[in-house]
């Protein structure tokens, strides 16, 4: 019996960098769960058989988050395959870079979809299950660009700070039933997502990171697995970083 065992989780955007290191967390915990996955169906299936092989549960499902029917899909996956739902961690997200006045309406959207909407779709799907647990879990993979800004990023940095509002407003309302619902914001973690910044940006931004390096998918992973769990049951509604101290 581990920390989470007879949980069931769904993580979004799994076979990412740091969704796949979250859900490796959670199921080595016990928790069974739902790969929710965007385009990579050879990653997501990789990352199920690892999973299974190492004696966890997953089962993978392809669902564009943007969409309500996503959202249906990977709630419903939860509820055929494992009865039930108290886990939700939305991490799936974009970046479309740009200076604002020259940013395209379709980048804008397409990362509030992404990013933010994607949030409501599937807290919205997953609340019936989640207050009907009485023990559910909302983490939603915000970032400090939603905290302190960033060049080029005005469509990801509103919907950051989007996501940290909904997650206070959430941990409101859901607080009576027993579910927690907390947002972990990332600083420079070595992804796909960074992986095209040159050495010269990575330089630069290592310089303002008082731990000096960059942050690793597991770093993150390990915050989510501890509010997951029972030892983070009076913590709600907060805006906690794993960024090496950069912002503070
Ligand atoms: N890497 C960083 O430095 C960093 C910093 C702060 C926050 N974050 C956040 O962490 C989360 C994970 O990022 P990552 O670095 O692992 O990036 P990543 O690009 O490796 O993973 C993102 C995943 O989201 C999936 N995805 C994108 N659009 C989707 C859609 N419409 N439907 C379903 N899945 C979709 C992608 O397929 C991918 O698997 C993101 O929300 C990102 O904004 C990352």
């Amino acid at each position: 019996m581990t920390a989470l065992t007879g949980r069931v989780s769904i993580v979004t955007g799994a076979s990412g960098g740091i969704g796949q290191a979250i859900a490796e967390s959670l199921a080595d915990a016990g928790s069974s769960v739902v790969l929710g996955y965007g385009r990579s169906t050879e990653k997501a299936e990789a990352l199920r058989t690892s999973i299974t092989e190492r004696g966890g549960q997953a089962v993978a499902v392809q669902a564009d988050v943007s969409t309500a029917a996503g959202a249906a899909a990977l709630v419903k996956a939860a509820v055929d395959a494992y009865g039930g739902l108290d886990i939700v961690i939305n991490n799936a997200g974009i970046t479309r870079d740009g200076l604002f006045m020259r940013m395209k309406e379709a980048d804008w959207d397409a990362v509030m979809d992404t990013n933010l909407k994607s949030v409501y779709y599937l807290v919205q799907a997953a609340s019936r299950q989640l207050l009907r647990s009485r023990y559910g879990r909302v983490i939603n993979i915000a970032s400090v660009a939603g905290l302190m800004g960033n060049i080029g990023q005005a469509n990801y940095s509103a919907a950051k700070a989007g996501m940290m509002g909904l997650t206070k407003t959430l941990a409101r309302e859901f607080a009576s039933r027993k579910v927690t619902v907390n947002a972990v914001a990332p600083g420079f973690i070595e992804t796909e997502m960074t992986a095209s910044l040159g050495a010269e940006i990575k330089a630069r931004l290592l310089e303002q990171v008082p731990l000096a390096r960059l942050g690793q998918p597991r770093d993150v992973a390990d915050l989510c697995l501890f509010l997951a769990g029972d030892a983070a049951s009076y913590i709600t509604g907060q805006i906690i970083q794993v960024d090496g101290g950069l912002v503070m």
